[in-house]
């Protein structure tokens, strides 16, 4: 059984991806929380909430209330007050007292060599275990990472991903730290919106899980329909998820050298690739695949089973 640490900042799309992975038996070993959408206290509240609706038994460490150096804001217009749309969660579970940076170094070392990490949200915590112990890209088997742009169209600027936006520190350490990294940037999952069509056919399933995806999913659809202009709503730590569960869902992907902004100017965050694999002296060997095409048609598959 493969082993999994959801790094998240708990949203509706990270609670989906709780939810595929659990659907496919994957050992969830815990999920670390980091600064991100919402409020900090509310993204644990919604884990925890997350791990009992999928009937998981894992632990939540709460990491990094705030990036490494800069400043960020949280988007509750994006995902609603709460983060999950028409879903206000309680719970009574409690969240572990171990720091998330502490976890990921400590599971690392019970999986030596096993561990893959689900990282949908910014990166402060794994760069916060990097630099507690920087033994420890060696140790883990894979990195997951929703964040960036393939094509520099981002969401929360014009040339940023909100991820790699909120801590561009973060960003830039985890992706020089030597990690065996795969990336699905967002201008990538743009392409495979969750259209009208499919929005009926999951509102027409009326199970348990499926009345949850509404209800978390209506908010941000309609934010991205009226904002960000899209024929519905993209799926960026699902599609994350649902390549690192099945590779098979994916059509075209490259490795090649990445490096993210995090100066103090108007392309803070921005992802830069090198696409021409040049020889240029800011630039070096590829460090990270990147996620260019995926089968819509394994995505629906799996959406629609995780659902049923
Ligand atoms: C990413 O930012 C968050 O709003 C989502 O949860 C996703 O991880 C998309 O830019
Ligand atoms: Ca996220």
């Amino acid at each position: 059984m493969r082993s999994f640490i959801i790094d998240c900042d708990t949203a509706e799309d990270d609670v989906a991806s709780i939810f595929l992975l659990a659907k496919n038996n994957m050992k969830i070993v815990g999920v670390t929380v980091v600064e991100g959408n919402i409020d900090f206290d509310q993204e644990i509240i919604n884990a925890l909430w997350a791990l009992e609706k999928a009937n998981v038994d894992a632990p939540v460490f709460p990491g990094s209330r705030r990036p490494i150096v800069k400043d960020f804001t949280t988007v509750e217009e994006v995902h609603g007050k709460y983060g999950l749309g028409e879903i206000h969660a309680t719970t009574s579970r409690k969240p572990s007292p171990k720091h998330a940076a502490q976890a990921i170094i400590d599971a690392s070392k019970e999986l030596e060599g096993k561990l893959e990490i689900l990282a949908i949200s910014p990166l402060t915590n794994l760069a916060m275990a990097y630099l507690l112990d920087p033994s420890l890209p060696k140790r883990v088997k894979k990195v997951w990472v929703m964040g960036g742009t393939a094509f520099a169209h981002g969401n929360i600027t014009p040339v940023a991903e909100y991820n790699f936006w909120v801590d561009p520190d973060a960003a830039r350490i985890v992706f020089k730290a030597g990690f065996n990294i795969t990336m699905v940037p967002w201008d990538v999952v743009t392409e495979y919106t969750i259209n009208d069509q499919e929005w009926n056919e999951i509102l027409n399933m009326k199970t348990p899980l499926s009345e949850i995806y509404v209800k978390m999913f209506s908010h941000y659809r309609k934010y991205d329909k009226d904002v960000q202009k899209l024929d519905g709503h993209p799926h960026p730590d699902l599609i994350t998820t649902a390549v690192a569960i099945n590779q098979d869902i994916v059509e075209k992907s490259k490795h090649e050298f990445v490096i993210i902004d995090n100066s103090d100017s108007l392309t803070r965050g921005m992802t830069l690739i090198d696409h021409l694999d040049s020889d240029k002296p800011w630039s070096s060997s590829p460090n990270t695949e990147i996620i260019y095409r995926i089968k819509k048609n394994i995505l629906l598959e799996m959406i629609k089973k995780m659902l049923s």
